[in-house]
């Protein structure tokens, strides 16, 4: 146990004392909370609007073989530990919170349209055959006979078997209800500034004038991560927001001939565009999502709409058919190497759980498994060593160990 904790049962009905302040209620925020409260922490989360964030937006790809990029090879290990831990994962989610979250083994096709495209795409194979994962080449007509509603000019695609999906909507949810079964104290107001004493994170004080003194805080705000007030500067997450728009669809009951509109995720790289479309049980096909640098604007544009539904008609000409539902926006929470910042900083007392990109469904299980740890503990697992904050510390770096506390810059 981390000496500056002291886990004790029942919780103080008013949260203001917590062993874990958590800011903010994503899921991230959310799964830490809950795998927190399940060692026996008390537990504190302070967010406006609990179970929202990016994660209303999302498309729920359990994406580890599908959107590995080069350069991103240690981060491909930590996608394929939480896509691992999926399975378990749903079952203790699903019977902590009496609800599904729509955890769906149906696999994915990256297809490619053009020669460009294959190109692209015969790349992505090699590096993951040379990274030892599984997918398979195949080609325009055997993606066809997968998934007949594809364009007849399909060049050829990847078939990956292991990449799933899940609902994150219900995620979200699920994840509230645990957390409320397992009595984690919810403040219904955003955090304004982190306090510290000593050259320690004590707490924060909230946008009501509520003052929360805790044990430990973990900072887990998602894209607005970097902008709290009192994080010194040496230890404030680099993360920025990276606008994602995506669309909703209906998906009609069964084809004329009985089978499914998609009965899989299906990619594809479109004029460079990456565009994805998630067939869900309830009948929802999920389309996204665009990729935007445009600070906090979250305005669904014509344009990003047009492109969307241009790039897909491309690839499956009946999704026009189909009733357009919903158009959203979301902001990832955008990292300088792509990848979470996960585990205790240089400031005592301050851990963070952010910066989880394109993979923060995906992370989810591991997220709350390594936070957990860390928050029992003070270390965190073997396999999430390579993302800890310090690693954007750089005078902290090596020396961050014997680092004196209250020098750091506020
Ligand atoms: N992981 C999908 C996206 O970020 O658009």
């Amino acid at each position: 146990m981390h000496p500056s904790v002291t886990p004790s049962n029942p919780p103080r009905p008013d949260g203001r004392h917590p062993d874990v302040l958590v800011i903010g209620g994503g899921i991230i925020g959310l799964v830490t909370a809950w795998r927190a409260a399940g060692q026996g922490l008390r537990v504190a989360v302070a967010d406006p609007a609990p179970g929202g964030g990016a994660a209303l937006v999302a498309a729920g790809m359990l994406a580890a073989v599908t959107e590995l990029h080069y350069g991103e090879e240690t981060l491909l290990g930590l996608n394929l530990a939480s896509a691992e831990r999926y399975p378990r994962f749903t079952e203790e989610l699903q019977e902590a919170s009496g609800q599904r979250i729509g955890y769906r083994r149906c696999g994915t096709l990256a297809v490619a349209l053009d020669a460009d495209d294959r190109a692209h795409l015969r790349e992505l194979h090699a590096l993951q055959v040379r990274s030892g994962l599984e997918s398979a080449w195949l080609t325009g007509r055997e993606c066809r006979r997968l998934e007949p509603m594809l364009a007849p000019g399909v060049r050829g695609g990847l078939r990956v078997d292991g990449d799933h999906q899940v609902d994150p909507r219900r995620l979200a949810s699920a994840l509230l209800a645990a957390c409320e079964r397992a009595q984690v104290a919810f403040h219904r107001t955003s955090a304004e500034r982190l306090t510290t004493a000593g050259g320690r994170a004590t707490g924060a004080e909230l946008a009501d004038g509520t003052r929360l003194v805790a044990g430990q805080v973990v900072l887990a705000g998602g894209s607005l991560s970097g902008r709290l007030a009192g994080v010194p500067e040496a230890v404030r997450p680099p993360v920025r927001p990276v606008k994602g728009v995506v669309l909703r669809l209906r998906l009609p009951d069964a084809l004329p001939g009985g089978g499914a509109f998609l009965s899989r995720t299906v990619r594809a790289v479109v004029r460079g565009n990456p565009l994805y479309l998630v067939p869900r049980e309830s009948g929802e096909l999920v389309l996204g999502a665009t990729n935007e640098e445009l600070g906090w604007d979250t305005t669904v544009t014509a344009g990003g709409v047009y492109e969307l539904l241009r790039d897909a008609h491309e690839l499956v000409p009946g999704i026009t058919e189909l009733p357009l539902t919903e158009s959203r926006a979301g902001l990832r929470p955008g990292s300088p190497d792509n990848a979470p910042l996960l585990g205790p900083t240089a400031l005592p007392g301050l851990h963070l759980a952010t910066g989880h990109y394109r993979n923060g469904v995906l992370l989810t299980p591991l997220t709350g498994d390594v936070m957990a740890k860390a928050l029992t503990t003070g270390t965190v697992p073997e396999e999430a060593r390579p993302f800890s904050p310090a690693r954007f510390t750089p005078a902290l770096q090596g020396a961050r160990r014997a680092h004196a506390p209250q020098e750091l810059p506020v």
